[in-house]
């Protein structure tokens, strides 16, 4: 959690072969070299073979929500180039490839039967990565929750965990024959905390309380997916979540400093990990948060149905996060990285100040911080032995732009990159279980409230005309994963 809890790890597992060394970069034999995307970001076609609106349509057709009223309409036309995408997949010799399936797609009315247009449009885009010997990792829910659901309340309300759970199983009798690896939530802290507590991400609601429902739900409706996976699926698949841990740092060694990062750690990582991983939420959470619920919400066989076994666990890391007590003329919560808001995305800790370390950024305004990622692989690997890890996300947003001989030279990226990729080697060489890597994102695409403003891609994407061009980062992954190691 601090720069003190630093590797060397100590666990179950036995240390790591010669394969991930120090020096030599070199990764372990069979490790997945992916790149991901979610629906939203990429597919359009959003009223196409009976898609309903998800509330990430209706936000961004909302004025002043997204970036100069930027939607998900057309994105990068996904639905109708994707095998134009998976060649470009393959091009990039990635092994792996981790996509979401739009839930109004496949139900429109986030309930009741499936349709199968929307069905066979995943089965194609897998069919195709296998023929590319590129291993789909499906994520069930990227955000784009059915407005109809919303319309019933949404995740502060128990009914939206039980839809979720049937989705899953849809998902899993459509995909279970050829997708051998699931996550059921990306990033639920963002759900719930930037959806219905800062607002600035949809379904756009700003009340700490309904925030929290949001959580405990999100959680429940993880517990029932997974067990609604495991009961279609074949014997042998994998299941997990996706889940942006934020590695804090405290500004100084004060003990109110270390009091933030612990109201943040309850709020942003342990309110995940504790029902999940532990069957409980942290007492602290609950005394945090006494003064605006009493979690009756959370019923006496919930922490039992959420905590289910788990074959890894998926990983986002961007940045590191400084905190400190709040004191007079703090500019409290702005450097969160996480859009501004009169409305905090951390209930229960309202004394904390963010704060922006100095040294490089992207062109989020997020540090550039692999030890971050070291740090946080440290701490897992402490503090759940012998479950696996797979990065799920890792990447940055630079300025990119086509040069005149009509390629897109972008070295902040790739620098980006391969220091969190050498953070990780030293890792994985101290004995952290990670199993994969996944870049985000494959390509430019619809950054949320940043609209298309913000490019996270390896491959750059003209909008007017959507023309893929691969960035020199994406030739420098293709030679890290054919190889599986770093390039001197
Ligand atoms: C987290 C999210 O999962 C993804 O959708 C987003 O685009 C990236 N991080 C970058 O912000």
């Amino acid at each position: 959690m601090t720069a003190s809890d630093a590797l060397p790890l100590t666990g179950d597992r036995p240390a790591a072969g010669p394969e991930a060394t120090a020096g030599a970069h070199r990764f372990p034999p069979g490790f997945l070299w992916g790149a991901a995307t979610a629906a939203y970001q990429i597919e359009g076609a959003v009223a196409e073979d009976g898609r309903t609106p998800s509330i990430w349509d209706t936000f961004s057709r909302t004025p002043g929500k997204v970036f100069e009223g930027h939607t998900g309409e057309v994105a990068v036309d996904h639905y109708r180039r994707f095998r134009e995408d998976v060649r470009l997949m393959a091009d990039l010799g990635l092994s792996a490839y981790r996509f979401s399936v739009s839930w109004p797609r496949v139900q429109p009315s986030g309930r009741g039967p499936a349709v199968q247009k929307g069905l066979d449009f995943y089965r194609r885009l897998v069919d195709e990565l296998l023929a590319h010997s590129i291993q789909p990792v499906a994520t069930l829910y990227h955000w784009d929750l059915p407005q109809h659901l919303e319309d019933a309340g949404g995740w502060p309300e128990r009914a939206t965990a039980e839809r979720f759970a049937e989705y899953a199983g849809i998902v899993a009798d459509a995909l279970g024959d050829r997708v051998g690896r699931f996550t059921t939530l990306n990033e639920p802290w963002c759900s719930a905390f930037l959806g219905y507590g800062s607002g600035v991400h949809a379904p756009g609601r700003t009340d700490p309380v309904a925030a929290l429902r949001a959580a405990h739900h999100l959680n429940l409706g993880h517990g029932l997916a997974v067990q609604a996976l495991r009961a279609g699926l074949p014997a042998g698949a994998e299941v997990s979540v996706s889940l942006n841990l934020h590695q804090l740092r405290p500004l100084t060694a004060a003990p109110e400093d270390l009091e933030a990062v612990r109201r943040i750690d309850a709020v942003g990582n342990r309110v995940w990990l504790g029902p999940m991983l532990s069957g409980a939420y942290p007492e602290d959470l609950l005394a945090d948060t006494a003064h605006l619920t009493d979690w009756s919400f959370v019923r006496p066989g919930d922490p039992a149905a959420i905590h289910q076994p788990l074959d890894w666990v998926g990983i986002n890391y961007y940045m590191p996060n400084v905190v400190s007590a709040a004191r007079d003329g703090d500019g409290s919560a702005q450097h969160d990285g996480h859009g501004n808001s009169a409305h905090s995305p951390w209930p229960g800790a309202d004394a904390v100040a963010f704060h922006q370390p100095p040294g490089e950024r992207t062109a989020m305004g997020w540090s550039v911080d692999p030890s971050g990622l070291y740090d946080l692989l440290g701490r897992m690997t402490r503090d759940y032995p012998g479950l696996p890890m797979l990065i799920t996300e890792n990447g940055a947003a630079y300025e990119d732009a086509v040069g005149p001989d009509g390629t897109v030279d972008d070295p902040a990226r790739t620098a980006y990159v391969r220091a969190h990729l050498e953070a990780l080697h030293r890792a994985i060489a101290d004995g952290a279980d990670v199993r994969g890597y996944f870049l985000w994102s494959l390509m430019d695409n619809f950054e949320w409230a940043y609209g298309y403003a913000k490019r996270f891609g390896a491959v750059y994407v003209d909008y007017a005309t959507q023309r893929r061009t691969p960035k020199a980062t994406a030739r420098w992954y293709a030679r890290v994963a054919r190889s599986g190691e770093l390039p001197a």
